[in-house]
């Protein structure tokens, strides 16, 4: 039996209660973080509570604990579940009450967290994974971790179908992100990846591969890209927390690069390893 994080209490995980009126459920009102741990160590955690409170604030919603106390809490749930390489999820919504559209004075917000074994997608590092292009039909604040997903899961079931890993999305024929991801390409020795704005997901993954990047001398251009420029990128990647760095080497058929995870990529992966590496030891 594991331990789940229930507001401010780590409690047994059949003690947590949702309200059928939980405005998470009905309206999908929250945000949430999805954090990677290797070998019992939270990675990047600071970047994702900053983040997590930063999409809170963006839909007003007041998260009631200060952030030191969140981390230090995230790293006994991890502790008391004996979590070696899985992820945590963590999410706060506005809270329950009855239901109506605007948001109830008295509300509470309800935050859970709980914790899964996962191993790290080797293969997919190794061999790299199938992409599928589909239009971008999410709303207009994709900078904000909402728990609204319906626009990904959507997307993520058609690439599925297809037999893809992953949807590449776009705008108006200009490459935004991925359905949960961020996508990058590499074109002459430059890394292009889309620029941080309301568009896309401001990537903890992707800010470490921008560092892994400045780390072994790939220039980086944080500019969004076409799908004609898609087609003439020699490698593409996708980031995400638990994708790392992950090769596409093929998207609706057309053959990336020579087919295979390319060089740059595979440097970024070594450096991304490396940090890894430094925070298991440490
Ligand atoms: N997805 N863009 C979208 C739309 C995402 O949902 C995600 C993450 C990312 C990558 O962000 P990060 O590197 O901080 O994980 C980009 C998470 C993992 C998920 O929903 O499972």
């Amino acid at each position: 039996m594991g331990y789940s994080l229930w507001n401010n209490r780590i409690v047994l995980d059949k003690e947590v209660i949702i309200d059928r009126e939980d405005r998470g459920y009905q309206f999908g009102d929250g945000v949430y973080e999805v954090i990677k741990v290797y070998d019992g160590i939270v990675f990047t955690l600071n970047e994702h509570l900053e983040r997590f409170y930063t999409s809170a604030e963006k839909i007003k919603l007041m998260i009631p604990f200060k952030k030191d106390k969140l981390l230090m809490l995230l790293r006994e749930l991890v502790h008391k579940n004996n979590l070696g390489t899985g992820h945590i999820y963590l999410q706060i919504t506005r809270g329950s009450g009855s239901r109506q559209h605007h948001f109830p004075h008295t509300i509470k917000p309800v935050l859970v967290a709980n914790v899964k074994e996962n191993p790290r997608p080797l293969a997919n590092f190794e061999n790299g994974v199938k992409a599928t292009i589909l239009e971008d039909i999410r709303w207009l604040r994709c900078d904000i971790k909402t728990l609204n997903l319906l626009g990904p899961v959507l997307a993520k079931q058609e690439a599925y179908e297809k037999g893809c890993y992953e949807a590449i999305l776009h705008r108006n024929g200009v490459v935004t992100e991925g359905a949960s991801s961020n996508v990058h390409g590499i074109l002459d020795g430059v890394l292009y990846t889309h620029q941080v704005d309301n568009m896309i997901l401001n990537g903890i993954t992707r800010n470490v591969l921008l560092a892994c990047a400045k780390e072994i001398g790939l220039p980086v251009k944080e500019q969004a890209f076409t799908l004609e420029q898609l087609t003439t990128m020699t490698e593409v990647i996708i980031t995400s927390t638990t994708s790392e760095i992950t090769p596409v080497i093929e998207i609706d058929g057309h053959v990336v690069g020579t087919g295979k995870p390319g060089e740059w990529t595979r440097k970024l992966q070594q450096q991304f390893n490396a940090k890894i590496s430094v925070l298991v030891r440490s």
